[in-house]
């Protein structure tokens, strides 16, 4: 059978996971990010894994990442926010399931993202290269199946507006 996981992409502080907790509580299913996978495995915070090892073996990791989740068929699945930005990552994304981009306003997502702190590709960052970022990842997140706005919205309206788009997917789908 075809897995059926929902994935959330989007760039840090879009409410992958905070929205990803949410949905899967409404769902009924499980939720997975792949980060907390990637740090129960090296058992280190991602923060000491960039500063220890590199952003390539992070890289690595979430590689690694990618590939162990094809054993899950019915999760919601929070993605890391540079897990889909590399050729092919997208396509395997919509392997597993229905793939959706949380997008927001670029102020706002680095506004929540910097608030919650550990976002080593954030530290010491001025904003104008991280627009760079955002711009160069943006084309692989908008190859997602379902894309929501989050802009001035709260999770639980977030989470009401992707449950109502995945119910207009799966009836177009019947
Ligand atoms: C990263 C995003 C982070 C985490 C790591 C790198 C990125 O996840 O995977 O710090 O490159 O955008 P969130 O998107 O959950 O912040």
């Amino acid at each position: 059978m075809q897995p059926r996981n929902v994935v959330l992409v989007g760039f840090m502080g879009a409410g992958k996971s905070v929205c990803g907790r949410l949905l899967a509580r409404r769902l009924g299913r499980c939720f997975v990010e792949t980060d907390d996978m990637i740090v129960a495995r090296e058992g280190q915070s991602i923060p000491e894994i960039f500063s220890r090892d590199g952003e390539d073996r992070f890289r690595q990791l979430e590689a690694e990442t990618l590939e162990a989740l094809a054993l899950k068929s019915d999760d919601v699945i929070a993605t890391g926010g540079g897990l889909p930005c590399r050729e092919g990552r997208m396509d395997a994304l919509k392997r597993l399931g229905t793939v959706v981009w949380l997008r927001g306003p670029l102020d706002d997502l680095v506004a929540r993202a910097r608030r919650m702190g550990a976002r080593p590709m954030l530290d010491g960052r001025p904003l104008d290269e991280i627009e760079t970022l955002y711009r160069r990842r943006e084309p692989y997140y908008a190859q997602a199946d379902v894309t929501v706005d989050t802009a001035d919205l709260g999770p639980d309206q977030v989470v009401g507006r992707l449950l109502t788009a995945l119910r207009a997917r799966d009836l177009s789908h019947v």
